[in-house]
């Protein structure tokens, strides 16, 4: 099987932790970065000339260093370097190009790099490649709160390992996505199993001008794609979507929330090196270890950069990304 990594996102929501030129998924966490993670992911797939990776071109050589740092020995034409970020759509449907290019009926897993999943999702993940066949795999999480950054899956009849999707809807308002948890509707963790005939005919179907794009075996304009995520260029219109449930553990950690979830609390709920006066709930992160005092403050996060401060309610991490969009307008 070959595997497509995706690397090209910002992470936006983590900032002043992620930063444009180096994004949440290359931070070092505990050794690795989480691209590196992903790395590792990919080779109980595919040997090494079959992973792909598609990053922009500020990325490719971190891309290319962290490989490297694993001792892979990637081809190079394998790293491919969007020359602006058009969203997961074209960057997925440009490597399923190259791979089409090798073998007509190829299958891959596409894996964001900005997650922690279980070791226990890759058996899961292999046996649900007969469904891609015939359908879009998507795979499932339960979920745990009604998070509206994230698409919802129902699942209807059963189409072992998995189930036939009734309905995709990505990125829900906060009541509609309370209504889907209630109903039994899963998250969608992202990650996906894709042939290369379904994909290329559903792509044709619904985002024609995209099928036409990588119809050939150039490489398009990349300035003149739509930009669109495969959330809601494929899954949500297409009638071909299927599901696996996951049942492993599974965390995006796009937000400090979601930071804060799988780090280590003391006896006060607080995360982080600081002095804690009366303070509860908190995250801190300080980098550069400038010495931080909390007092009398519950739900926080701190971030501090040799350049930029963040203080958020913890309650609104999803919000980074806006304060973000003002910081650039003023740029
Ligand atoms: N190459 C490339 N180019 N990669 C990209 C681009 C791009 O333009 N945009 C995003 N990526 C990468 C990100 O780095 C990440 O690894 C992955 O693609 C997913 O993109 P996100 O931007 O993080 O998507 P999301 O978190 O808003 O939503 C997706 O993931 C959720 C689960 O975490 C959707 O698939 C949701 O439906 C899903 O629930
Ligand atoms: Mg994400």
């Amino acid at each position: 099987m070959k595997t497509i990594i995706l690397a090209g996102g910002v992470g936006t929501r983590l900032w002043p932790l992620s930063r444009e030129y180096f994004p949440k998924q290359f931070i070092p966490m505990d050794g690795k970065s989480l691209f590196q993670k992903t790395c590792e992911r990919a080779e109980k797939f595919s040997k090494e000339d079959e992973i792909w990776v598609v990053t922009n071109e500020i990325h490719q050589y971190l891309v290319r260093n962290q490989m490297e740092e694993l001792g892979y020995t990637v081809p190079k034409e394998h790293i491919l370097a969007e020359p602006e970020q058009k969203n997961t759509l074209p960057a997925i449907a440009w490597a399923m190009q190259q791979i089409r290019a090798e073998e007509k009926s190829a299958t891959a897993v596409v894996f964001p790099s900005d997650h922690l999943l279980g070791n226990d999702a890759s058996g899961q993940i292999q046996a649900a490649e007969p469904l891609a066949k015939n359908c879009l795999v998507t795979f499932g999480v339960r979920p745990t709160s009604p998070h509206t950054g994230y698409g919802y899956i129902r699942p209807g009849k059963a189409l072992p390992p998995g189930f036939a999707v009734e309905e995709f809807r990505e990125k829900p308002d906060e009541k509609t996505a309370a209504g889907y948890v209630k109903k039994g509707y899963l998250w969608n963790s992202g990650i996906f199993l894709l042939s290369v005939p379904v994909f290329f005919g559903e792509l044709k179907k619904y985002q024609p001008r995209l099928a036409a794009a990588f119809g050939g075996s150039t490489v398009p304009e990349y300035g003149e794609l739509d930009t669109i995520s495969i959330d809601y260029g494929l899954l949500e219109p297409s009638k071909k979507v299927a599901v696996v449930p996951l049942d492993t553990e599974w965390s995006d950690l796009g937000t400090f929330a979601a930071l804060y979830a799988i780090k280590t609390h003391d006896g006060e709920g607080n995360v982080g090196k600081a002095e804690y006066l009366a303070a509860r709930d908190n995250y801190v992160d300080a980098p550069g270890g400038k010495r931080v005092g909390l007092i009398g403050v519950d739900n926080l996060v701190v971030v501090d950069t040799a350049d930029a401060l963040l203080v958020c309610d913890n309650r609104h991490t999803e919000k980074v990304k806006d304060l973000v969009g003002r910081l650039k307008k003023q740029n």
